[in-house]
């Protein structure tokens, strides 16, 4: 029997993990135990996604959030590897590059655990970004490397790692699109009670560092929504509400303010917004996945190939082209690639983590 214990803490990975979860429990002679660190806590940014995506409740939940990133990776670090060594698994699973990721990727490390990294070989090349930090770390921690498409599989290559290490299995998030698109569109009666009409708003999302942190950056965002002649409807992040009370910024009137969303309700505003800004990673490709055009409010992304295909452009919070982007008509990219997958991700990753360690259990 193959045990994993899987770690997981941030919004992002608790959709990811629901993913790979359905693909363990079909499959015989894999188990899986799964930590939860506690760095999202609200009720909306956690306890929503293990409900609507029947998520299995984790077995040890840390409550460890809330932190500094030194604080909440350090005592992290000495949780996950004290839970390490009673539960003696055969790999410990991490995804992305939140301080969760690092903390589970270096406690299974150095107890000589092998890891898994989900989402590997992505780089922003930005390293005041904390994600950059800890996505470089854990790759070069890792023994098993699931990369999303063929740019990151080039990118661990490049950076000398092994490529028996190494496996393209695409994208999860692209699985999750695919499993709860249309299940969103039969659930959710977001728009109904946000009074919004397909093809009429801007959905938006911002909760990077580098964006809510900088008073300038943030101030001029908000300005950029104010001069757009569309509603923008933004499902606020904790952390981006508590810095515009730190920094007095008053959101305008045409800028609908939400509580951070469930994914089904998050879906289906992002299938029919008629453009979509954010500055998340999981957000710039669910435009793509659902057809939407994206601006990404940031100065570099992870993943160019929505940028190549014509699906999304980089656009600074600060830069004074972001009045004008927002009010653009914008032309469908392409469609005809398959950047991330063919939505079996989860299948080949398990494929991937039985090959690499059946005989190691
Ligand atoms: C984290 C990840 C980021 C990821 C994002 C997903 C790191 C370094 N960053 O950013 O890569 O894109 O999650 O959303 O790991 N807060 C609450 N309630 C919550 C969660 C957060 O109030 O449930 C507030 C707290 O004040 C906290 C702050 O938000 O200190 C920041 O949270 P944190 O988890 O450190 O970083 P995120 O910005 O959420
Ligand atoms: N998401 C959600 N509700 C929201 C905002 C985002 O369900 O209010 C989902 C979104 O659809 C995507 C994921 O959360 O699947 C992205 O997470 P986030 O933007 O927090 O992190 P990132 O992907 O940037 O790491």
């Amino acid at each position: 029997m193959i045990k994993l214990v899987t770690v997981v803490g941030a919004r992002p990975q608790f959709i990811k993990a629901a993913m790979l979860s359905r693909a363990v429990c079909g499959t015989d002679g894999v188990e899986e135990v799964v930590i939860h660190t506690g760095q999202h806590y609200d009720p909306n940014m956690s306890d929503v996604f293990f409900d609507e995506l029947k998520i299995e409740r984790p077995t040890h939940n840390l409550g460890i959030g809330g932190g500094s990133h030194g604080q909440n990776t350090g005592r992290m670090l000495e949780a996950i590897e004290h839970i390490l060594l009673k539960e003696s698994p055969t790999a410990v699973v991490v995804y992305g590059d939140t301080d969760s990721t690092l903390a589970g990727a270096l406690a299974a490390a150095k107890l000589c655990i092998p890891v898994v990294h989900v989402e590997a070989g992505l780089r922003s090349y930005n390293m005041s970004m904390p994600e950059e930090v800890n996505r470089r770390l854990t790759d070069h921690v890792s023994s098993l490397l699931l990369a999303p498409n063929e740019s990151a599989v080039t990118i661990l290559l490049g950076e000398g790692l092994n490529l028996s290490t190494i496996r393209n299995t695409g994208d999860l998030m692209f699985d999750a699109a695919l499993h709860f698109g249309e299940l969103a569109q039969s659930r959710s009666d977001i728009l109904i009670s946000l009074g919004l009409r397909p093809g009429n708003y801007i959905l938006a999302t911002v909760h990077r560092q580098e964006n809510t942190d900088d008073r300038n950056r943030l101030a001029c965002l908000v300005r950029a929504f104010e001069n757009s002649p569309f509603t923008i409807v933004l499902p606020l992040h904790p952390r981006t509400r508590k810095r515009m009370e730190e920094f007095s910024i008053v959101l305008p009137s045409n800028v609908l303010v939400t509580q951070p969303l469930g994914y089904l309700d998050m879906v289906m505003l992002e299938k029919n917004a008629r453009l979509i800004a954010t500055d998340s990673g999981g957000v710039q490709k669910e435009a793509y996945f659902h057809g939407i055009p994206c601006i990404t409010l940031r100065n570099e992304t992870e993943w160019p190939e929505l940028i190549e295909m014509g699906w999304n452009r980089l656009v600074s919070p600060d830069s004074e082209d972001l009045t004008r982007a927002l009010m653009r008509d914008y032309e469908r990219g392409r469609q005809d690639l398959a950047p991330y997958g063919n939505g079996d991700a989860a299948d080949l990753a398990i494929a991937a983590i039985k090959a690499a360690f059946a005989n190691k259990s």
